[in-house]
């Protein structure tokens, strides 16, 4: 099993670059399946998720090869319409192939992916919305048999906005006959991604980004060439890490509208935030005042954020309140923040911090994707050498992740 050391103690300076979206990339591999032409995705990041996905398409009959960044995907003919089971448990965003393959094959088996370290993550509005545009739902033996004899556009009003569900009503509708509106959609920035990615196939998408999403079916959709946006959670975490650590840092390839909940929330802080071209610069000395944060749906402040902002917060002055209002068990990094010296209790869905003058490096585990995120910002400050295992779960979300650190100076190594 592979390890992050890292001496902390030092502050970070220079440039980092931020690479294309996770989030945004896995649906729009999913939504390749729904044309047979070829589909080039630019910027797609060389991640282990991004690699689950990729096998997950091929295990259906379609061709990814990799060139550098740029993913090449065809789908001609699928073979199956059955997604293998352990790649499927290894990520559960695998289930984004549900409606892509309902919307060409007309009937999809995957298994129910269960929960995950951060709550139990049920699929019910994917599914409720799936069978609003025909499709009939069984489950036989762990899997969810989702069949239609023909998708018909339809009204549905989600009962909150769930990305997934969001992405997995957007596919199928795409080619269903007819005009679906979706109420209450999520608005995230990927939701847009995707929308732009099935609107240069030919598809027919008018108002991702809001609350209120209409998709008018075409007969088919054909290939194109996509850049995927950049990845706000991975710039958000540099923004943190770089302001925690202390020190100069350009963060570029960022759309800053994208993270303006965190931008606010870091400049409350005391932080200095100054936009540059497509980056923003960060200075500082590492040491600024406690703030309360909630976590919302786009435009609120991401959970996906919440562990890193939550990790700056333990040497911030005084005291702070970060409440998770998404996912009900995303706190698996306060015990290990904890081991470091962050005096932090948690109530409910909120953690009360008080920030401590400095961390003491500790051997720590990352339970999750971004309490990693947190536990190299905190080892990055903290003093003495950390010990961070479960480093796969980082290596899910984050590009060459020590490389790009080392580019600012960090002591971090893998061994
Ligand atoms: C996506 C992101 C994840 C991010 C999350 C919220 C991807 C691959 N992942 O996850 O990084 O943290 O959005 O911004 O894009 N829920 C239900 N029933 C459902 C669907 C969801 O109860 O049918 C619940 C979930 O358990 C969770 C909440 O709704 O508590 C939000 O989930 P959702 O927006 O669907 O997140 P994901 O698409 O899974």
């Amino acid at each position: 099993m592979n390890k992050f050391l890292i001496k902390g103690g030092k502050p970070l300076k220079g440039t980092v670059t931020v690479s294309g979206a996770k989030n945004a990339v896995l649906p729009i591999i999913a939504a390749s399946l729904m044309t047979a032409d070829p589909v080039i995705l630019e910027e797609a990041p060389d991640l282990i998720d991004v690699s689950v996905m990729t096998e997950v398409i091929e295990s259906l009959g379609a061709r990814v090869t990799r060139h550098g960044s740029q993913l090449h995907i065809q789908a001609r003919v699928l073979e199956s319409i059955e997604a293998p089971h352990d790649l499927v448990t290894q990520m559960r965003a695998s289930i984004v192939i549900m409606g892509a393959l309902l919307a060409r094959q007309g009937r999809v088996r995957i298994s129910h992916p269960g929960g995950c370290a951060i709550g139990s993550r049920p699929i019910n509005w994917h599914l409720k919305g799936l069978e609003a545009l025909g499709a009939e739902v069984r489950m036989d033996h762990g899997f969810l048999d989702v069949k239609a004899q023909a998708l018909k556009g339809a009204r549905i009003y989600l009962d909150f906005p769930s990305v997934g569900a969001t992405e997995n009503i957007m596919m199928a509708a795409a080619l269903a006959e007819g005009t679906t509106v979706i109420e209450n959609a999520a608005q995230e920035p990927e939701i847009v991604d995707l929308a732009n990615f099935i609107n240069e196939m030919g598809g027919k998408v008018r108002g991702a980004g809001t609350s209120v999403i209409h998709l008018e079916g075409v007969q088919e959709l054909h290939g194109t060439t996509h850049t995927v946006i950049p990845d706000r959670i991975e710039a958000g975490s540099f923004l943190l890490i770089a302001a925690a650590a202390g020190g100069d840092v350009l963060v570029q390839n960022v759309i800053s509208d994208h993270l303006k909940p965190l931008l606010a929330k870091m400049v409350e802080a005391g932080i200095r935030v100054v936009e540059e071209g497509d980056g923003i610069h960060i200075s500082g000395d590492g040491l600024y005042q406690g703030v309360d944060v909630k976590t919302q749906v786009h435009p609120g402040f991401s959970t996906d954020l919440q562990a890193p902002f939550l990790g700056m917060l333990s040497r911030a002055q005084g005291a702070s309140m970060v409440t998770e209002t998404i996912f009900e068990n995303r706190f698996m990094h306060v015990d290990e923040l904890k081991r470091m010296g962050a005096d932090i209790k948690i109530e409910g869905r909120t953690a009360i911090i008080k920030g401590v003058p400095s961390l003491t490096a500790a051997p720590v585990t990352a339970t999750d994707l971004r309490a990693g995120a947190a536990l190299i910002l905190a080892a990055l400050t903290a003093d003495g050498t950390s010990e961070i295992s479960g480093i796969h779960h980082i290596d899910r979300g984050y590009e060459r992740i020590e490389e790009k650190l080392r580019g600012l100076g960090a002591e971090i190594r893998r061994v």
